[in-house]
């Protein structure tokens, strides 16, 4: 028997008290419109499978194949001996894909965002201005430097101007946000934050987990969705998102990809990544430059659910994105939505604190590019119905 430890299970109660613990759904099929959820069969609208790539045959078989060629695994760490060519290929696929000189793949964004963040400033000379809704992975990579620390209002230029006069002294500054944001689906206004970066010198990292392959130009990101090509440091991606597969990205010039691979703790130390991943990466992207369709149902499909659910009088937030919200206020309420959504034949999924402020839970949903006329219409009547049941309209 393993030993029991008293203060883990009096801190669970705490969390089960307050509502807030976590009991994950254990998902018995792929992760696709339809699948099987503990046993039952139910439209899925919490997965970040945007353009409903896990499941592209081109996708599939590329990962397949690179398996049989290349075994299971890399054996090392990238910088010893797991560099295979696929992942170099993967990497000359997304720098053409954003238009951009180069990018660096790492194994997840969780640790491209940790890992290059600590090597973008040196110490208290330098300074982190960072937006307060900025994701979990970004707040990790700045507590792990030593740089002052700004955190401006969300999305809130005057904010940032603010911070970046009163730390106009320092040596480096680094204006770190998401792209999308991923507890509310909306936009950072990139344009103005170049602006303001340019006025300051200060560098800019944007974390386009959430926007690549939704917004710009055939899902270029958000970049190209505000046309400032070459004039952003650092632009941050997952292949977990909208590419359907799983890794991390980093793009920008050559000269940001030596730097990165060269420092990045969390790529040099850690192995890399299987070459059916690798090949699936590459595959993913090249469907996304050349199968535009998948782009456009997924904005079908986005713009079609927030208006009738709007109609149906759900407070949505500030959505802008296939990310949509369903403002709850209390972690019960939003609870209680996801099991009134489940009877429905519905999983989407609750967030709420330490994800999201105590009285701003919600439901999140994310549209797919994969999910039928039918499927919609049995989402917007369950939840109508459950929406009803709980209180929310
Ligand atoms: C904004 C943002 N950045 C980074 C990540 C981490 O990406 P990954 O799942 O590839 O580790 C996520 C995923 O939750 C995210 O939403």
């Amino acid at each position: 028997m393993a030993r029991e430890h008293q203060w883990m299970a009096e801190r669970y109660k705490e969390l089960v008290a307050g509502g807030l613990n976590w009991e994950p759904p254990t998902l018995e099929s792929a992760s696709e419109p339809e699948c099987t959820v503990d046993g039952e069969r139910m439209i899925m609208l919490s997965a970040n499978n945007y353009l409903n790539l896990t499941t592209h045959p081109k996708v599939k078989d590329a990962m397949v194949k690179a398996t049989k060629k290349y075994g299971a695994g890399s054996g090392s760490v990238r910088a010893i001996s797991g560099t295979m060519d696929i992942h170099l290929a993967a990497e000359k696929a997304v720098a053409k894909f954003k238009g951009v000189e180069a990018s660096l793949i790492y194994s997840a964004g969780y640790t491209a965002n940790v890992g290059l963040i600590p090597t973008l400033v040196q110490g208290k000379q330098d300074v982190i201005i960072s937006d307060e809704l900025n994701h979990g992975s970004i707040i990790d990579g700045v507590r792990l430097t030593k740089a002052q620390r700004a955190v401006y209002p969300h999305n809130d230029m005057s904010g940032l101007e603010i911070a970046l006069k009163s730390h106009s002294d320092a040596e480096r500054k680094l204006i770190i946000t998401d792209g999308v944001f991923s507890m509310d689906g909306d936009i950072c206004p990139l344009d103005e934050i170049t602006e303001l970066a340019e006025q300051h010198n200060a560098m800019i990292f944007v974390d386009d987990c959430h926007g690549e392959g939704v917004l710009g130009q055939g899902g270029a990101g958000i970049v190209d969705h505000f046309g400032l090509q070459g004039r952003v440091d650092f632009e941050i991606g997952s292949f977990s998102k909208a590419l359907g597969v799983q890794g991390g990205i980093v793009a920008g010039s050559e000269q940001m990809r030596t730097h990165a691979l060269n420092h990045s703790r969390s790529w040099l130390l850690s192995g890399s990544q299987p070459p059916g991943v690798a090949a699936a990466q590459k595959a993913a992207v090249e469907v996304l430059m050349t199968e535009p369709e998948h782009h456009a149902r997924l904005w079908d499909n986005t713009n079609r659910f927030r208006a009738e659910m709007e109609s149906l009088g759900f407070d949505l937030g500030h959505s802008t994105t296939p990310i949509i919200p369903v403002m709850c206020g209390e972690s019960r309420t939003a609870k209680e939505l996801v099991s009134a959504l489940r009877s429905e034949g519905i999983v989407a999924g609750a967030i709420v604190f330490p994800m999201v402020a105590r009285d701003a839970a919600r439901v999140r949903n994310q549209l797919s590019a994969g999910l039928s006329i039918a499927q919609l219409d049995a989402i917007l009547s369950g939840y109508e119905l459950a929406g009803r049941k709980v209180g929310l309209i």
